[in-house]
């Protein structure tokens, strides 16, 4: 969204806060994403105490794993399930499969499980346009039958579909929310979908990103994106804009409202900001961010158009090592916990009596030992750059590079940070620190102020994952990293 118009807003924070004090304890509580594409994910039972330790009430589910909705099961907490875009074609195309996915992963887990089942997420970001349209023919269908299977399962007053959308199925021509409108090459489609969305009194779904205007846009304004500090309002017929995320919305509202759709509920799908991998993406930001948004939101504060409570989900929980990196380094950092649920900074969620994150308990870690560059091993080692290209390419190094939490390393802290997270990745085997003549274990800590080398977790641990089939996991990584030995 473009920039800018300079406006003076005195005069509107004191009825903003006057009403702010009178919408308090009108909110159902934050919500939070909770995403599994990670090496080393902390086992679901954990997960689920350490919603509950911080008081988190709704979580959002990218699919619908057994293993995880089982350890919601009685929790109290209320589940939006998720299907990948990838499931979409198969169910557009049968009702049969439909009604086989509620009745697997959404009856089954209501009637018996006692699993709070709310929401159906039918694809993820489907029409974001970076997937050049692949999902648009089916997404429609697919919402069509699982709403059908969730009226013949008799549960579909209980649990609403819905479909979370990118933000950028709605765009404006100006900088103001009232020119907005949905994305002309999709536009009757989101018609469609809005309608079937309001017939069946389901909410619409969207995920905004305020980190990511900044990431694209090197002439963002900085505050712009933050919910304090930004001194050139936006005046949209009287409406003031003093942070992105306001105007975002409410460009949806507009989107909505000019369509015919005045009240259908909206919920934000995704919200959050990343700490590490780009130079915006820090503590410092991520804390300015969060706790920006959640004061409002305890508060009861929405947007200029819409100003009571709405319904939001943090993204994210922890940070998952595995997601892409294709929208940037930044993608595997968005958690309010790191990957082993430890906190990383200060947040008020307006959930527990402690006002700051209450980090997981029980977690069982690897050994501490690091795989470190030996020091009698030469910068100019030919073996070097494939070596550290190999080892990040399979690992993660995102933690590397201008503006990040390890960009301060020297050489050899950069080439031991790698060969570090590829060993760790593969559970601190032997077989995983033999970069030629190179590298080393160690059990002294080559972290820095800034720059953790990590331990992962043990995931095998029998008594904390029940599951079978983990186990075999070693013996091909085994033979993997034989294979990439002998070839060099
Ligand atoms: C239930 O959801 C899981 C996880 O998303 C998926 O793998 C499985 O295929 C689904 N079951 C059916 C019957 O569609
Ligand atoms: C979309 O198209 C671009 C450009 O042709 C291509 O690079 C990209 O891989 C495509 N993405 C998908 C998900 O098909
Ligand atoms: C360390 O690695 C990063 C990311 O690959 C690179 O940008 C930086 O220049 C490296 N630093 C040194 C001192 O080699």
């Amino acid at each position: 969204m473009g920039l800018l118009k300079v406006f003076n807003f005195r005069g509107i924070l004191v009825p903003l806060l006057v009403f702010a004090a009178l919408a308090v304890g009108s909110v159902s509580g934050i919500g939070v994403n909770w995403g599994n594409q990670a090496t080393h994910p902390l086992p679901p039972p954990t997960v689920v105490k350490l919603l509950r330790d911080n008081g988190i009430q709704k979580v959002k589910l990218f699919d619908a794993d057994d293993y995880t909705l089982n350890a919601l099961s009685k929790s109290g907490i209320q589940v939006m399930v998720g299907i990948p875009n990838e499931m979409l074609y198969m169910l557009a195309n049968s009702v049969k499969a439909a009604e086989n996915w509620v009745s697997k992963n959404v009856s089954a887990h209501v009637s018996s499980g006692g699993v709070d089942i709310r929401y159906v997420a039918v694809g993820n970001e489907p029409f974001l346009s970076t997937l050049n349209g692949t999902f648009e023919a089916t997404t429609l269908p697919a919402l069509q039958n699982i709403q059908s299977a969730l009226i013949k399962a008799g549960l579909s007053n209980k649990v609403k579909v819905t479909v979370p959308l990118n933000a950028d199925v709605y765009e404006s021509s100006t900088d103001k929310p009232s020119t907005g409108d949905f994305r002309a090459n999709i536009h009757d489609l989101m018609l469609q979908i809005v309608k079937f969305l309001s017939d069946n009194g389901a909410p619409f779904t969207v995920n905004i990103y305020p980190f990511i205007s900044l990431y694209k846009d090197a002439n963002f304004p900085v505050d712009y994106a933050f919910f304090n500090g930004f001194a050139s309002s936006i005046n949209d017929n009287g409406k003031i804009y003093d942070n992105v995320f306001d105007a975002n919305y409410d460009t949806l509202v507009w989107a909505l409202q000019k369509n015919g759709f005045d009240n259908i509920p909206i919920i934000v799908g995704e919200i959050g900001w990343p700490t590490d991998g780009d130079r915006n993406a820090n503590f410092q930001y991520a804390q300015r961010f969060n706790q920006g948004f959640m004061t409002r939101y305890i508060a009861g504060k929405g947007t200029p158009m819409r100003p009571g409570p709405f319904d939001a989900y943090l993204f994210s929980l922890v940070d998952e090592d595995a997601k892409s990196i294709q929208p940037g380094n930044f993608e595997r950092h968005w958690g309010l916990f790191y990957f082993d649920g430890q906190a990383k900074y200060q947040l008020n969620l307006g959930s527990t009596s402690s006002n700051g994150l209450v980090p997981a308990k029980n977690v069982h870690y690897l050994a501490k030992k690091w795989c470190v560059m030996k020091p009698s091993a030469s910068l100019d080692d030919p073996q070097v750059v494939p070596s550290v290209s190999y080892a990040c390419g399979r690992a993660d190094c995102t933690s590397l590079g201008y503006g990040t939490s390890c960009g301060g390393l020297d050489a050899r802290g950069n080439i031991s940070y790698a060969f570090n997270s590829y060993y760790q990745i593969h559970d601190q085997l032997d077989s995983a620190c033999k970069f030629p003549g190179l590298s080393m274990i160690t059990d002294k800590n080559p972290s820095t102020e800034t720059c953790l080398f990590r331990i992962m977790i043990d995931v095998d641990d029998a008594s904390l994952d029940g599951r079978v089939g983990l186990l075999q996991k070693p013996v091909v990584l085994v033979l993997f990293v034989f294979m990439f030995f002998t070839v060099m």
